[in-house]
């Protein structure tokens, strides 16, 4: 069904980004989000700090996704939001903004699963890539996830693996933290680690089952590590940041990778689309690239703004959602922890 005037809100306000988004026949017009600076000062997210930044945020967010997407609110013909997992404080906010709007207006409400968001931001339409074929792997990698999921259809997804304990972005900020970078680390030891040798230090690998994730063990043999050579020369870190980094991401690359030939193996899938903040780590990319010519497999990535969180895969799941008459009432209950 192609409708071009169906025009969707999204409203993401799961963590710690307030972002709002319009979408009209998978693609996007506007897609906007509000970034909280605070949590950067306490080296995490505070609860309680997002929640009272997404109030201050979410009416002009929206009002700038409206204005940037060229359309007055009474042309949504429904708005989606995210009911859950996440903070429960923040998912507050976005689903009181929701219900409250599509009240006013008397459009339809619709509910998402974020999770199922990130993985259906594969079929945002845009012009460096096609969406991928079903069934496939999909791998979400990010601050608050790691999940490998087979997908079947755009409603039909199998958690086939998770992780145990941190999430792979966990694994990032927590060793981050442990060489004095700021928060969010992920980014700067992606950065450091491109100048640096990746197998000077090498660290363990957790064992766990073959599909499921392990952080928390990589994170303290880091600490460990750094304890150890500090107290032999303060400067160590100063001296060998660039092999550090490269030597963490390297090992934490490869892990994904063994999960997904494992994944692959299992179900005999070579379709992978990954999503989440992670799969800006340039190590992964280029570790996907090469399973291309390697394994034979094809590999979807998502544009940057489309893999960390973000209200334009909450629009497209609300789209694909619209299509299909898969509406919520207006009690709809926010969920921290949300299974598919
Ligand atoms: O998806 P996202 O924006 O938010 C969550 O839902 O968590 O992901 C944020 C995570 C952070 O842990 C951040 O350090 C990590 O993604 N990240 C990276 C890179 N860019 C973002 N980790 C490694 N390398 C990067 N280039
Ligand atoms: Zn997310």
């Amino acid at each position: 069904m192609e409708d071009k005037n169906i025009y969707i809100l999204g409203i993401e306000s799961s963590c710690d980004d307030t972002a709002a988004a319009v979408i009209n026949n998978g693609v996007v017009l506007s897609n906007v989000v509000a970034t909280q600076k605070i949590h950067e000062a306490y080296g995490g997210v505070v609860p309680e700090l997002a929640s009272r930044a997404h109030q201050q945020n979410i009416v002009p967010v929206v009002h700038e996704a409206l204005r940037k997407a060229n359309i007055d609110k009474k042309d949504v013909s429904a708005i989606a939001f995210t009911q859950g997992p996440g903070l429960m404080g923040s998912l507050l906010v976005g689903a009181s903004f929701s219900k409250s709007f599509a009240l006013g207006l008397n459009i339809p409400l619709i509910g998402v699963n974020h999770m199922q968001a990130h993985i259906l931001a594969h079929f945002i339409k845009t012009e460096e890539q096609a969406a991928p074929n079903f069934p496939f792997l999909a791998l979400t990698i990010s601050g608050g996830h790691t999940q490998l999921v087979k997908v079947t259809d755009y409603f039909e997804m199998e958690i086939i693996g998770e992780t145990l304990d941190d999430a792979v972005g966990e694994a990032f900020d927590k060793s981050a933290k442990i060489l004095g970078l700021p928060y969010p680390g992920g980014p700067l030891i992606d950065k450091y680690a491109q100048l640096g040798d990746p197998d000077r230090f090498p660290f363990p690998k957790p064992k766990v089952g073959p599909l499921e994730f392990s952080f928390s063990g990589l994170k303290t043999s880091v600490l460990y590590f750094i304890e150890r050579e500090t107290g032999a020369d303060p400067e160590f870190i100063e001296k060998n940041r660039n092999d550090i980094c490269a030597s963490i991401q390297a090992t934490i690359v490869d892990y994904l990778m063994d999960k997904l030939k494992n994944a692959v193996k299992k179900t005999g899938i070579k379709e992978i689309a990954i999503g989440g903040g992670v799969s800006a780590n340039s190590g992964i990319r280029k570790a996907l690239n090469d399973a291309e010519k390697s394994y034979g497999w094809k590999t979807y990535i998502p544009k940057f703004e489309y893999c960390t969180d973000n209200a334009a895969m909450i629009a497209m799941v609300g789209e694909l959602k619209y299509k299909q008459q898969m509406f919520s009432s207006p009690d709809i209950v926010s969920q921290a922890r949300m299974k598919f």
